[in-house]
């Protein structure tokens, strides 16, 4: 009997903490991230476009000796290697590469795929990879790349983690509390707003509520809506239409960015990971359960 009451205990914690499965490897990418790797397929050559990260993602699992994907998200265009201004005829070019994997066990947090731009540096691209046995995730923000604090704050009912970020009417300014834990400006320090984001490819995240709603905000790319949840108080989660041919089946849907609340901690897909096709989503700032 003991031991079945244990088992019964057991059972009900289990189901109390509904923790959402992890997202599986594949949905996962990083936006604001160009990728180093021998070239496996030239897009300029090859002309190869493709009209979502997903499809670049499986054309690199499609080709030989591919473990590395780069694809042009912005809608504005990329920017070209050794080069600063956007090129728009890059937009949905799909770059195959391949790069030594990484050993397994090691610690690999932003360092696989290795990035091509500096956090700080916009270029449009997204990347990601299909190595056997890796997730891929932004780096954790470092100091001297970007903001040199990483806040911890309260908001709404929710922690909120992660680097610090632009927050509206403070400007061009982290919000740091008592809780950074390096806060050697009084809590305020110059910020980048772009930076790496960790992101989930066909995925819309659910939410608790909406704070911006994407019917009357748009995005030029996934690290652009990725930095206005990071610069609106109270967003933890974000969902951006990539798809030029709409999202839901709707066209209009294209370049929205939502900007939501709910458990940063236990982010839900709506229709499971994958299940929301041309929708990325994007959990702020915060590290992903993985
Ligand atoms: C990858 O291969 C599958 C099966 O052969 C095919 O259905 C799919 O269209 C291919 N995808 C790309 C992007 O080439
Ligand atoms: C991936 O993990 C599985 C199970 O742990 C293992 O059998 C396989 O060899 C691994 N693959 C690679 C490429 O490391
Ligand atoms: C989404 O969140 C709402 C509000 O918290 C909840 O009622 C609903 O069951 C959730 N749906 C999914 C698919 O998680």
């Amino acid at each position: 009997m003991p031991v079945l009451a244990v088992l019964l205990l057991l059972a009900l914690t289990a189901s109390v903490q509904l923790h959402a499965a992890a997202p599986p490897a594949s949905v996962v990418a990083v936006a604001n991230r160009d990728a180093e790797g021998a070239i496996v397929l030239d897009a300029d050559e090859a002309h190869n476009f493709q009209p979502s990260a997903a499809a670049c993602r499986d054309s690199c699992l499609n080709t030989t000796g591919c473990n590395v994907w780069v694809w042009c998200a912005a809608v504005s265009g990329c920017v070209p290697g050794g080069s600063y201004t956007r090129d728009q005829r890059r937009y949905q070019q799909c770059w195959l590469k391949y790069d030594t994997p990484p050993k397994q066990g090691a610690s690999t947090r932003g360092k696989f795929p290795r990035p091509k731009n500096s956090a700080d540096t916009a270029t449009g691209w997204m990347s990601g990879t299909t190595a056997a046995n890796f997730t891929d995730s932004a780096p954790f923000p470092e100091k001297g790349y970007s903001c040199s604090c990483v806040s911890t704050y309260q908001y709404g009912g929710y922690n909120f983690e992660g680097m610090c970020a632009h927050i509206q009417d403070y400007g061009s300014a982290c919000i740091v509390t008592t809780n950074c834990r390096e806060s050697s400006y009084g809590g305020m320090q110059g910020c980048s707003g772009t930076q790496p984001c960790t992101v989930l490819l066909d995925t819309d995240l659910n939410e608790t509520s909406i704070i911006t709603p994407g019917d009357y905000n748009t995005a030029d790319s996934a690290e652009d809506c990725c930095y206005q949840c990071a610069s609106t108080q109270g967003c933890n989660l974000w969902t951006w239409c990539v798809d030029p041919t709409g999202c839901d089946g709707e066209r209009y849907r294209f370049r929205q960015c939502w900007l939501k609340q709910a458990d940063p901690k236990n982010p839900q897909p709506k229709k499971g990971y994958g299940g929301s096709p041309g929708w990325i989503s994007g959990v702020r700032l915060t590290w992903m359960p993985m």
